[in-house]
């Protein structure tokens, strides 16, 4: 590997994208958030009218899109950043997710992406830490309690959530699971420092061993 990789992955609302953002920004690393990309795909099918259970054309529109998350997410140069986090996106995204053409293409750009950085790269998911960099310099997955995960995702609402939940564990490629050298963190009823610090301690204890 070319450079550092922290990879984060875990549940919807377990905190991934802020504590990944976070410690990204303490190290002077960039981010990727690789739910933007799941998400901006699903927000490209739906635009255009494919039929999202269609695996070949969903798989075929992936292949082909141009997709960036920063500054701000954009799908063939669209301007998504707004729409991602909808309620219809948050419904669809679970079944593009699922499609493994769209994941074989999103895991080679994620790769791509992480690689191109010259300083180390946080990255955050569902199968970073088992799948796209397993060999990352740490991994972690974060976790809490459903009702704590509903509450930080507000308007999404529990339902939503749990629903997204079953998809994520329970689809035939790269489920979401937990790494069984990741350090495992459940962030209920902690702060956001508190769960950075926890992460940058043990890198640190990593590099310096
Ligand atoms: O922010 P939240 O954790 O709710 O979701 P996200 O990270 O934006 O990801 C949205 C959806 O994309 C998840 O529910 C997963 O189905 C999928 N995803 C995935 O399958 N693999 C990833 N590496 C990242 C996201």
């Amino acid at each position: 590997m070319s450079h550092e990789i922290i990879a984060i992955d875990g549940p919807a609302g377990s905190g991934k994208s802020t504590v990944a953002r976070a410690v990204a920004d303490s190290l002077g690393w960039s981010f990727l958030d690789t739910g933007a990309m799941y998400r901006a795909v699903t927000c490209e099918a739906v635009f255009r009218g494919i039929d999202i259970n269609d695996q070949n054309a969903v798989g075929d529109l992936a292949r082909s899109a141009t997709i960036s998350t920063t500054p701000r997410v954009c799908v063939n140069g669209r301007d998504v950043e707004e729409e991602i986090r909808s309620e219809p996106i948050n419904v669809a995204v679970s079944v593009v997710a699922a499609n493994s053409q769209v994941r074989e293409s999103m895991v080679a750009r994620q790769r791509e992406m992480a690689n191109e950085q010259t300083r180390g790269t946080v990255v955050e998911g569902r199968d970073i830490t088992t799948v796209v960099f397993p060999n990352a310099t740490l991994k972690v997955y974060l976790t809490a309690s459903l009702e704590e995960r509903s509450r930080r995702r507000g308007e999404e609402g529990v339902e939503s959530v749990a629903r997204r939940d079953q998809a994520d564990f329970t689809r035939e490629t790269s489920p979401l699971r937990q790494a069984d050298d990741a350090l495992v963190l459940d962030t209920t009823g902690r702060s956001i420092e508190d769960v950075v610090g926890e992460i940058i301690q043990c890198l640190k204890n990593i590099t310096s061993s």
